[in-house]
């Protein structure tokens, strides 16, 4: 199935981000949202960001021009009519995520697929709850989408391969590189990435070097961009520790222990920079 249509649910900050991704690659977009005012600054963001691309030269007027064309904006699903995909970038809730797809699944036509792109539900309990577990996948997105070169595409136990493959082909003319993904808590990036950010809390509380040689030495060792707490305060320290302790009761593991100093700092409300202090004052 080639997909020319795609319906998006919610226009924050992974919605609309899909959105243009999809837009600048000719693929037209329904976007909804709650509220006419979220839908209104999903496509201000969109518009906002084109216009950087623009001043750096890598599109035209008329290349944004043709992208916002592509963009409808919605509160009502009824409207993702003539949609081959439905992406769902809402925010993470999982009664919320349920809720929304039992009523997209009986909007839409049987032959639609819809994806999620939650960071933590598991993608066949979110397939459990509509009429079609074959035609449901996970499309997780990084953030900012339009820069970020990786979807993760997550196969729920009951995905069909046809769904795999018309959404690994959708991937790939949105210019991101797919890699496939077995359901599990974290999936592969935050499943290696966030116990990385845990260790580097456990190297900090050890006394073993300062955070910014810490960050030094994973940067200069490893060709990070960025050190593991620098990350860590970009992520949010309350997230990190919210994904350890899924992973610490998902997978029954100790391994997957928080540190104790990352719940400290929670503890205190040194969340990272948008709190103005983590690991580093900001
Ligand atoms: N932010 C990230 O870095 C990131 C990265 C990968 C995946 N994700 C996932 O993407 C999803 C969205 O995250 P976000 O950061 O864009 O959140 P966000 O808060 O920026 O946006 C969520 C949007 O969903 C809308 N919404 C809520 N209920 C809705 C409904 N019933 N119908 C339509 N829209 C509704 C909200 O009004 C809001 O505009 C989450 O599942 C999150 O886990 C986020």
């Amino acid at each position: 199935m080639q997909i020319s249509t795609v319906g998006i649910i919610g226009a924050g900050t992974m919605g609309n981000g899909i959105a243009q991704a999809c837009a600048v690659s000719g693929i037209n977009v329904v976007m909804v949202d709650i509220a006419e005012a979220a839908v209104q600054k999903g496509i201000a963001t969109v518009a906002g960001s084109l216009d950087r691309l623009i001043k750096k030269d890598k599109i035209t007027a008329a290349d944004r021009d043709a992208a916002l064309a592509r963009i409808k904006g919605s509160t009502n699903y009824e409207d993702f009519k003539g949609a081959q995909l439905i992406i769902e970038a809402a925010t993470e809730n999982h009664e919320l995520k349920l809720k929304i797809l039992r009523q997209v699944d009986a909007l839409v036509a049987p032959g639609v697929i819809i994806a999620s792109n939650t960071s933590s539900i598991s993608i066949t309990k979110l397939a459990a709850a509509t009429s079609r577990a074959d035609r449901f996948i996970g499309m997780h997105f990084f953030n900012p989408v339009p820069m970020m070169a990786l979807v993760e595409i997550i196969r729920g136990l009951q995905t069909s391969d046809a769904t795999h493959a018309a959404v690994k082909d959708l991937a790939e003319r949105l210019g991101k590189t797919p890699i496939t993904v077995k359901n599990a808590p974290g999936f592969v990036v935050n499943r290696i990435l966030v116990p990385m950010i845990n260790e580097a809390f456990f190297v900090l509380a050890e006394g073993l070097a300062t955070p910014e040689d810490i960050d030094a030495g994973m940067k200069l060792g490893c060709n990070q961009p960025i050190g593991p707490l620098a990350l860590a305060d970009m992520v949010g320290l309350d997230v990190c520790l919210a994904v350890m302790e899924v992973y610490l009761s998902e997978f029954g593991d100790g391994k997957y222990r928080p540190c104790p100093l990352l719940k400290e700092y929670v503890a205190a409300g040194r969340l990272g920079r948008k709190t103005g202090k983590g690991v580093y004052t900001y």
